[in-house]
């Protein structure tokens, strides 16, 4: 099942400025469009020596509206129409030289000119600057883009790496892929706004020997996409996650560690400055009593070596039992391979935590989808079947009101 189109149903007005990052916003549009958005795309005369329009009206599926004195608009308000219509503008690349005509309230070409001519309450301009570093950090550019800030635009990066100029700083522009995050994000409703939310993801390794080791099938997928979730929602996230490829949620503080100890060790002083703990990690039950520090080699008896197991801490218990002036509200995950709502009800009663969500391990480990229900003191609630996201952005919500009905964290 592929992601829900997060941004159906929003219109979005793309502005270019001109700079060499306008190549990052015909990749931009395709994803907004793909996210479900509609796309209007508004150019200045700069952009266009960048990147054509043609490509821009064949990835919008809309011409792009260039000029203010466009005779096309029956009404001759290209600026009017294009700013009514919009849920969001974002311009990007925002260059040094249209910020400082954002910040002077400047109107004289059409991008300048529907941004000043924005109802400020319900259409939020959103910024993404691209320059050189030297133009960035110039006291003129930092003043424009305080001022713009304080005229209500939100900027999104800049980032800092490799420049088209050959030099290293900041002031490149977000990659496009981030850009369509930051735009779903902005429309997330901030359920978890001043909360903080640690979450436990992937599976943990246990070492045998420096080559070896035990370790399971969880990817970290759900634990990732909690901790996205969480920070979509405006929680302050911190993820501790275990051996696992995947990219960083934006956002996120992330902790990497290898054994459920090192799991512990890194929780532990966490817990307490966090108003949620949810833990997703397929923890090890167990580790080897003895780590070899050197490669354990085959000594010819043709019998394997006698390898003695002792049981790893519970994290969430360990959590789960802090005092309660110093413990998060907590969150477990339970994944069963059978009887899996009563291993789920008896899990939540032995740890200790007010919610647990189960889920079938071995249907789910590895795959974008998942299927979850909701075992609390009052009952149980399964949420739909669906990608991993979805899901979690539901279990943010579902987290939240319970949050709320106890008054607080
Ligand atoms: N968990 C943990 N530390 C452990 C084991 C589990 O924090 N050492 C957490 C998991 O992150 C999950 C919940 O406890 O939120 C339940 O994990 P699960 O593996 O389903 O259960 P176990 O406690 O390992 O019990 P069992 O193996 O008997 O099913």
């Amino acid at each position: 099942m592929s992601e829900v189109q997060a941004l159906q149903g929003r219109h979005i007005v793309l502005g270019l400025s001109g700079g060499v990052a306008c190549y990052k916003a015909a990749e931009l549009t395709r994803l907004l469009v793909k996210a479900g958005a509609t796309v209007q795309v508004v150019m200045t005369e700069a952009a266009q020596q960048f990147i054509t329009p043609v490509t821009m009206q064949a990835l919008s599926g809309r011409p792009v509206a260039a000029s203010q004195w466009d005779a096309r608009e029956p009404n001759n308000m290209a600026h009017i129409n294009l700013s009514r219509q919009a849920d969001a503008i974002l311009v990007a690349p925002a260059s040094a030289d249209f910020i400082a005509r954002l910040a002077q309230g400047r109107a004289d070409e059409l991008l300048s000119l529907l941004c000043l001519a924005r109802p400020i309450e319900h259409c939020p301009l959103l910024l993404a600057p691209a320059m050189n570093r030297e133009m960035w950090a110039h006291p003129a550019t930092q003043r424009n883009v305080a001022q713009v800030a304080a005229d209500g635009a939100r900027l999104l990066g800049p980032a800092a790496g490799d420049q088209a100029c050959g030099e290293i700083g900041d002031g490149r522009m977000l990659e496009a892929a981030e850009l369509c995050d930051e735009l779903i994000a902005f429309f997330q409703p901030k359920l978890l706004a001043g909360r903080r939310l640690l979450v436990t993801a992937g599976p943990t390794f246990e070492a045998i020997d420096p080559v070896r080791g035990i370790t399971n099938l969880s990817s970290g997928k759900m634990g990732f996409a909690i901790a996205r979730a969480a920070a979509e929602a405006g929680a302050e996230v911190t993820l501790v996650a275990g051996p696992v490829a995947l990219a960083t949620p934006r956002g996120v503080v992330r902790i990497d560690v290898q054994s459920a100890e090192q799991m512990l060790a890194a929780v532990l002083p966490q817990a307490r400055r966090h108003d949620v703990f949810v833990a997703t990690a397929a923890v090890a039950d167990w580790r080897p009593a003895q780590s070899a520090a050197q490669k354990i080699k085959k000594d010819g008896s043709g019998q394997p070596p006698a390898l003695a197991f002792v049981e790893n801490p519970d994290i969430l218990a360990s959590v789960a039992r802090l005092p309660a002036a110093e413990r998060p509200w907590c969150v477990g995950f339970a994944a069963e391979s059978h009887d899996v709502l009563a291993h789920a009800r008896q899990k939540r009663v032995r740890k200790g935590v007010p919610l647990i969500v189960a889920n079938n391990g071995p249907a789910t480990f590895g795959r974008d989808d998942n299927e979850l229900v909701l075992v609390d003191a009052d009952g149980e609630q399964a949420l739909p079947r669906g990608d991993k996201l979805t899901l979690a952005r539901q279990l943010v919500i579902e987290i939240a009101r319970r949050m709320a009905a106890q008054g607080g964290a």
